[in-house]
């Protein structure tokens, strides 16, 4: 007997405008996916509970942070909508207020919401924070920051989803 295709695990990363830790969490997440050749076993895109910025790409400084690590952060900002709620499996919050909107959201979406919703850093190994801190009105260092945590975290979180041999 074969064994059925496994579909992949969809993933959404969501902060509050999508340009600076979303799409750095979406693009760490897919550099250790593709590292560890797991491409077909995930889905993964970003979210801003926000639209102020949609359409936009990621943040420069972020950008030239991520890069710095060899990482490249391709998304273009959208915002989050109930949608999201039915076609995502796991949904990944950057801090409280996130937490607290896509708790909202589902609540509005009521049974159709299937995904479950965690704080990124509940999968951290290396760092006690709980919340990434927005790295928008801040300098460099922030935006360091950022990757530090968010390295830390999806390796955990990698850790946890990946497909047992
Ligand atoms: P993000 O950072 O939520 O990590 O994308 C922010 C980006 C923009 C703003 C706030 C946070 N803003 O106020 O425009």
């Amino acid at each position: 007997m074969t064994n059925a295709p496994v579909p992949p695990q969809r993933l959404l990363f969501v902060c509050l405008g999508n340009i600076c830790r979303s799409p750095a969490a979406e693009g760490v997440f897919l550099h250790l996916v593709k590292q560890r050749d797991l491409d077909d076993h995930f889905l993964v895109d970003s979210a801003g509970t926000g639209g102020w910025h949609v359409g936009r790409p990621a943040d420069q400084r972020m950008q030239a942070a991520a890069k710095r690590r060899g990482i490249d952060l391709p998304s273009r900002a959208r915002q989050l909508d109930l949608g999201d709620l039915e076609q995502f499996d796991l949904i990944l919050t950057m801090d409280a207020d996130n937490l607290l909107a896509v708790q909202n959201l589902a609540r509005e979406a009521g049974e159709r919401a299937t995904a479950q919703v965690r704080p990124m850093l509940s999968y951290a190994r290396r760092h006690q924070l709980s919340e990434v801190p927005d790295p928008y009105y801040g300098g460099e260092d922030g935006f360091e920051d950022v990757l530090d945590l968010l390295e830390d975290a999806c390796e955990g979180l990698l850790e946890e989803l990946s497909p047992r041999a």
